[in-house]
């Protein structure tokens, strides 16, 4: 049966609804389309509810500012709470992906717990769509990545899970959020994953790998986006760069450099579960990596990646 957004939001106002009544929600406000859907739902539902924006230092390029405008024009009274410290002292020395999404996860609900308390919140809406939890495992399912919102849970949380997007997948979000009359640059922002930049950096981070890969993500996204505005290319799902944690040797005029990698990812994909990836022309490939390697003083390579998902995952992490 095909989704039909006017059922949905109507279904999913009522039942947030009764499941909140008079008690207050807190929303993590990332940025993405699914918590801004998540938002303008509880918005449309009526209850009381506080969003709030965890500046964890992983966030793209002034990632704070724009969810913030975007909250306003939608009338959602947003908190901004820089915790960037706290993330990165507790990521330090630690590369196991698996082990970074827990901590961001757990520290995550912590901050929120703080919020909710400071604000009285008793519920946490959160914009966990299926492919989260799909993945995250349990109930027979493998697990191929813990989701933020998911795996890196902690068992005992002092509030109760709203999930208004549990059941959707990413183009039913897109649609719903068209619905709900959200900006159009919203609800067809790209994807973006719970972790954020940390995901990106493959392995240990550290706040300047953190600075790399978000001038570098800044640059592929314009610059993809530009191309696609000019009809040189199908705009792809997603598409982004990741840094990879070793260096490789180049030259800078007469001298020998040693510079990080970077990686351009880029892929069509319905729901996130599967993607190939996109065939950017080399023309456009060229400019990035230009840009890229010109901007960026610390990167001294740009490579393509050409995999579908399976094998890989869409992140590197
Ligand atoms: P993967 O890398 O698993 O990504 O192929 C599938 C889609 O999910 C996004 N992603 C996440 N989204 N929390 C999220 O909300 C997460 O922890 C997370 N990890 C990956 C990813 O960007 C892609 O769109």
């Amino acid at each position: 049966m095909p989704f039909n957004p006017d059922k949905f939001i109507l279904s999913s106002e009522k039942g947030i609804k009764s499941a909140v009544g008079k008690e207050k929600a807190i929303i993590a406000l990332s940025g993405g389309v699914d918590s801004f859907v998540a938002a303008a739902l509880c918005a449309k539902s009526g209850i009381n509810l506080q969003a709030v924006f965890v500046d964890t230092g992983c966030m793209r390029k002034d990632e704070a500012k724009k969810v913030k405008a975007a909250a306003d024009e939608v009338g959602v009274h947003l908190k901004i709470v820089n915790a960037e410290e706290q993330f990165l002292s507790a990521l330090a020395g630690v590369d196991e992906p698996e082990r970074k999404r827990k901590i961001i996860g757990e520290l995550f609900i912590r901050v929120f717990e703080k919020e909710a308390k400071e604000s009285g919140a008793t519920f946490l809406v959160q914009g966990t769509i299926a492919p989260d939890w799909i993945e995250s495992g349990g109930h027979g399912r493998d697990t191929i990545k813990s989701h933020h919102n998911v795996g890196g849970l902690p068992a005992k949380m002092g509030l109760t899970l709203c999930e208004p997007l549990r059941e959707l997948y990413k183009h039913e979000v897109r649609i719903a959020g068209k619905s709900l009359g959200l900006p159009r640059y919203v609800y067809e922002r790209q994807p973006f994953p719970g972790p954020g930049l940390a995901v990106r950096v493959v392995g240990e981070i550290t706040k300047e790998k953190l600075a790399i890969v978000r001038e570098a993500c800044d640059i592929a996204e314009n610059e993809i986006d530009r191309a696609s505005a000019e009809g040189k290319m199908e705009k792809p799902w997603q598409y982004f760069a990741a840094l990879l944690p070793s260096k490789t040797v180049g030259v800078k005029g007469d001298e020998r450099s040693y510079k990080f990698t970077i990686v351009l990812r880029a892929v069509k994909s319905l729901d996130g579960m599967t993607a190939n990836f996109s065939h950017i022309p080399p023309e456009v490939l060229q400019v990035i990596s230009t840009r890229i390697t010109n901007e960026i003083r610390e990167v001294g390579r740009v490579v393509y990646d050409i995999t579908n998902k399976p094998p890989a995952t869409i992140e590197l992490e």
